[in-house]
């Protein structure tokens, strides 16, 4: 075992800005499970659960910890009586464990969640599905978004969706003067759940698509919607209104920031910025970022809505909406005081937090 994981490993890693960070190895399964309270100040901390094969022992816990705090930033922007946590089960190799080795991982990970006594509320992440929140749901009450006919939420994926579509509206006004999708191109990099999705509204709203996926069976749809297709190395330095990432995370860089071709980027996909300091970048280029932690709220809007709260599909259709009234408040914010959106939006969501109970802030160092 390395210095690095046996750090990992410790039970409770010190970290000023978590509430609780914990890592247990899972009876079942043997696997280490990482659990990341950030903040519980609105309320029980809600956030997905990662199973995810990493290359480094010690990126796991960082990325626990960095998820988590995204996630209490996302929950206290979209107006949710939530805080923010994150699961993440690293796998020895990039084989995704089935049948009878799954059943047990996810029985670990119902137990630990369930010591947490409904301090933290799991849903599905990279790696897990509606279908595994069930098998979890055996272990525990404190899950969220198993599917409609075991009693849950089901796939979030449509609802981040339209709340991404109500995002580009807020996005096309500030970059353009005019909240019309119709006649605009965008960009959609990563066809899969919500992107496909995502594809279909703009679509149905008028917008000229280019699209890409490394999945060459997502095709099919942008022949469907007579998009064009651009490889995905392409897709970044394609002249496109807004650019809309809808795949992984780390999309922006230092590197690829120079190559965008696009006034505005706008998408669902967690975590575009690689780090902090490159929402300065893209600022520098007079692109406009929309922080992904509002633009993809829409999914945890509908799923904490319908489980937790028990509101109506009208609420909850007009919570989506509200988006583009956060959004437009985060680039008011950012225009008034000469600062990023990305500290725009933590500094409104830090706000939040510290009105609930004052203690530390949800990210430090952020531009
Ligand atoms: N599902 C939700 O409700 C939800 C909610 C909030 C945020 N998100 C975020 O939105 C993003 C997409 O989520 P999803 O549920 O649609 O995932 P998904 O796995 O269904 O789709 C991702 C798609 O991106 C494609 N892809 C991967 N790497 C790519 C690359 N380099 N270039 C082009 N395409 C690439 C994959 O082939 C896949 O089709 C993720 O970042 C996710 O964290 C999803």
């Amino acid at each position: 075992m390395t210095a690095a994981l046996e750090q990992a490993l410790s039970p409770n890693i010190p970290n000023p800005s978590h509430e609780l960070v914990q890592v247990v190895r899972g009876s079942r399964s043997g696997l280490a499970i990482t659990v990341a309270i950030h903040s519980t100040a609105l309320g029980p901390a809600a956030g997905g659960c990662r199973i995810a094969h990493y290359a480094d022992p010690a990126a796991p816990v960082a990325d626990a910890l960095r998820l988590a705090a995204a996630m209490t930033e996302k929950n206290a922007l979209a107006g949710l009586e939530h805080g923010g946590a994150k699961t993440v089960v690293a796998l020895p190799t990039a084989a995704r464990p089935a049948g009878a080795e799954r059943t047990a991982l996810l029985h670990d990970l119902g137990d630990v969640i369930e010591s947490l006594g409904g301090r933290y509320i799991a849903g599905p992440d990279v790696g897990s599905s509606p279908a595994d929140m069930s098998v979890i749901g055996e272990r525990t009450a404190h899950v969220c978004c198993r599917p409609v006919e075991h009693g849950g939420s089901g796939d979030s994926s449509l609802h981040t969706a339209r709340g991404t579509l109500a995002a580009l509206g807020a996005v096309a006004d500030e970059a353009f003067g005019s909240p019309e999708l119709a006649g605009r191109t965008f960009g959609v990099i990563g066809l899969g759940a919500v992107g496909a999705h995502v594809a279909r509204l703009l679509d149905r709203a008028g917008a000229r698509l280019v699209v890409t996926d490394v999945d060459p069976a997502t095709r099919g749809l942008a022949e469907e919607l007579g998009a064009t297709w651009v490889d995905p190395d392409d897709a970044l330095a394609t002249e496109v209104d807004i650019l809309v990432p809808a795949a992984l995370g780390g999309l922006l860089t230092a590197r690829t920031v120079p190559l965008l071709r696009c006034a505005a980027v706008a998408g669902p996909a967690n975590n575009q910025l690689d780090e902090p300091a490159t929402a300065r970048l893209l600022a520098a280029r007079g692109i406009l970022w929309a922080p992904d932690v509002v633009v993809s709220s829409g999914g945890v809007i509908h799923a904490t809505g319908v489980e937790l709260r028990q509101e109506p599909e009208e609420r909850l259709t007009e919570r989506i909406h509200d988006i583009a009234a956060t959004l437009r408040q985060v680039f008011h914010k950012a225009r008034t005081h000469r600062i990023t959106p990305a500290l725009a939006a933590v500094q409104l969501a830090e706000q939040r937090v510290r009105r609930a109970r004052p203690g530390p802030g949800i990210v430090d160092g952020r531009p």
